[in-house]
């Protein structure tokens, strides 16, 4: 089976495989770099990586919209629930068979509390088994961690990591994580949505293309890709 990625800007990303639209950290409203709006944009799942804003971002009001259900680590979800809006939590390590495919809560370095000063619980980034067996790594906000090379050991299909530096890793670091993870794809995300994490994403592929053998893909806010 394929899929189709999309970059809607910052950390927030589309995916669908199987007829079904699954929505990661829908940060639109206030997010400068965002290509729509969040009235806009199809959800069947919304996943939450962490409790910060520009993640949780227009999580609730998608959700309350579309009926999706909102996966994320079991405080976010208690959060999303107490909210009126349909919830399923897991924890790092932890994996569940979803509709589209089997998500395992991955590590990641970073903080996690809730916009209103809640317990947004830790952090997390995504791995997903689509059904054809092709796996999709999703790091989100998280600095860089040596386990990356056991995530890279489950043979990563695609990896989507941060490259803005300031609170996530940044271009040396993400490409060390390119080394750990040895996909076969990677997507850099998480820069330029505003000056304090503002990068090169061409400068930084073409060194993921001298030292690695990962096909980079530069995306565009708004772009889809069909892998
Ligand atoms: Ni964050
Ligand atoms: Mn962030």
């Amino acid at each position: 089976m394929s899929f189709t990625f999309t970059w809607y800007g910052h950390a927030t990303l589309g995916l669908e495989t199987g007829g079904q639209h699954i929505l990661v950290d829908p940060f639109f409203t206030g997010n400068p770099a965002a290509s729509t709006t969040h009235d806009k944009v199809p959800a069947d799942f919304i996943l939450v990586s962490h409790g910060h804003g520009d993640h949780v971002g227009d999580a609730v009001e998608i959700a309350k919209r579309t009926g999706a259900l909102v996966i994320s680590n079991a405080e976010i979800a208690g959060w999303m629930s107490a909210k009126g809006v349909k919830a399923h939590g897991q924890h790092i390590g932890g994996g569940h068979q979803h509709p589209f495919g089997y998500l395992k809560l991955t590590f990641a370095l970073h903080g996690s509390a809730l916009p209103d000063g809640s317990n947004g619980g830790n952090p997390a980034g995504f791995l997903i088994t689509l059904p054809s067996g092709e796996k999709i790594y999703m790091a989100q906000d998280t600095g860089l961690f040596g386990d990356m090379k056991l995530i890279g050991d489950e043979g990563i299909h695609l990896a989507v990591l941060p490259i803005g530096d300031n609170y996530t890793m940044g271009p040396d670091d993400a490409l060390r994580a390119v080394e750990l993870l040895r996909p076969k794809h990677v997507i850099p995300i998480h820069y330029n949505t505003f000056g304090l994490i503002a990068q090169d994403p061409q400068a930084w592929a073409a060194r993921v293309r001298a030292q690695t053998s990962a096909v980079v893909h530069v995306m565009k806010p708004g772009e889809s890709l069909a892998f």
